[in-house]
């Protein structure tokens, strides 16, 4: 084994080929780089959610698949993405998302009021590319128990807030699907018009929705991307005119909301989502430097009947995910806090490595043990620093040696934590 390259203050170590295990297709390794993104995207929202008042909260991976099969309904995600697996006399998967298990905690935990943001790896059984992955990471936040517009709002606000702090375009996709009893009317109407237009013509739809049609998947039509349904999608009747009172109020509401913030919102008819348990308000969060097939990094809405749906007293709910693998297919300029340097232990004064380490101003990236070696790596590495803890210990001092500019500054112990 050897050494070969040194990048990201990390060293690769060629060995030996022969034996090594590849990834499950869909199951990726991020790099490095990725996945110094993905924490530096975290931090952000991390940030953003506790300044909002968002507990985080850590569900199971492995749930029962009633959670999904009554929460999710007659879907994709339920019918055919799914990792089952029995375990001990029932059937468990993956969680294919979190929602559902945040309802779940609530439930149990008799919360019927609270806000939620999460950081989970869900799995969907999808064909794996670019962004789309069968292990997958969400962040994502659910708002219980507030009432409409507050949740909205506080929902769009947040969006905003976190793509204005990465300098990244993006726009919001918004409808209104009502509630269940406009849905059904809704619903009805859209069957008897594609059964019309395909009386009409025979290709109005393609095979997959002319399925889905069969099968009573109404509203997963208006969501084909096929050639041949864009027109009769197109024309087909829109949900917001069917809007009851209530609905429509607080539809307009919001949008007003985003109008007056200057929020980037387009409203798109059509737009339904992949999963049954949403009324009212949802969307979409897209980025026109993605294509299409990843274009979509998050989206969410109310579900203000999945808490009945699972077996509890009605509570209104709102939430949103965003696709954080999606998000770092864009480089981000992430800002530096430190300055990388390497530490040189000339003797074992580990208590004052102690305070090495607890400097803002440096970063240790490695240890040695003497300043030659050090100065050899560190030339190659190009690391600028080395903090010296050796002979000026016996006058109460630390070297700093600055590589790049061939000087060096006394620090005194017990004030390096705060330089
Ligand atoms: P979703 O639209 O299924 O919603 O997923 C949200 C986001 O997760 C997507 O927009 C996308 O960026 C990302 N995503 C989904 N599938 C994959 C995949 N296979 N590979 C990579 N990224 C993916 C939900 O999951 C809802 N639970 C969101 C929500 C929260 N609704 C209310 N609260």
């Amino acid at each position: 084994m050897y050494i070969f390259c040194c990048k990201n203050n990390v060293f690769r170590v060629k060995s030996s080929m022969k034996d090594t295990i590849q990834n499950l297709r869909g199951f990726p390794d991020f790099s490095i780089e990725e996945g110094n993104q993905i924490g530096f995207i975290l931090s952000k929202l991390l940030k953003i959610g506790k300044s909002f008042g968002f507990n985080f909260i850590v569900p199971p991976i492995l749930e029962p698949i009633e959670l999904f099969q009554r929460g999710l309904g007659d879907t994709d995600i339920v019918n055919k993405e799914m990792f089952i697996f029995p375990y001990k006399e029932r059937k468990v998967c993956l969680r294919p998302e979190t929602t559902a298990s945040v309802v779940k905690y609530c439930i149990n935990n008799n919360v019927h009021r609270g806000k939620f943001m999460y950081f989970s790896q869900n799995f969907r059984k999808e064909r794996p590319q670019k962004g789309r992955y069968r292990q997958f990471n969400q962040f994502g936040f659910e708002i219980i128990g507030i009432p409409s517009p507050f949740r909205e709002i506080e929902t769009f606000f947040f969006i905003n807030q976190f793509f204005k702090s990465l300098g990244l375009n993006y726009i919001l996709k918004i409808n209104s699907i009502g509630s269940i009893k406009t849905r059904t009317a809704y619903v009805n109407d859209l069957e008897k018009y594609f059964k019309t237009a395909l009386e009409k013509d025979e290709n109005a739809l393609c095979q997959d929705s002319k399925n889905r049609l069969e099968r009573k998947s109404i509203l997963r039509i208006l969501d084909s991307k096929a050639l041949e349904d864009k027109q009769t999608i197109l024309e087909a009747p829109k949900i917001l005119s069917y809007l009851e009172k209530d609905s429509a109020e607080i539809f307009k509401e919001v949008v007003d909301f985003l109008q007056k913030q200057s929020i980037p919102f387009e409203v798109e008819e059509t737009l339904v989502r992949g999963l049954d348990y949403y009324n009212d308000i949802v969307f979409e969060i897209k980025c026109d430097r993605y294509n299409a097939a990843q274009d979509s990094l998050g989206g969410g809405g109310a579900y203000d009947s999945l808490f009945e749906t699972l077996g509890s007293p009605k509570t209104n709910a709102f939430g949103m995910a965003l696709g954080v693998d999606r998000l770092i297919l864009n480089e981000w300029p992430m800002e530096s806090c430190a300055l990388d340097a390497y530490v040189v232990l000339a003797e074992p004064y580990f208590d004052i490595l102690s305070e090495v380490l607890s400097s803002k101003k440096y970063r240790v990236i490695d240890y040695f043990v003497n300043i030659p070696k050090a100065l050899e790596k560190a030339i190659k590495n190009k690391i600028n620093f080395l903090i010296i803890i050796g002979d000026e210990i016996s006058t109460g001092h630390i070297i700093v040696k600055n590589l790049e500019k061939k000087d060096q500054q006394k620090v005194k112990i017990g004030t390096f934590k705060d330089l």
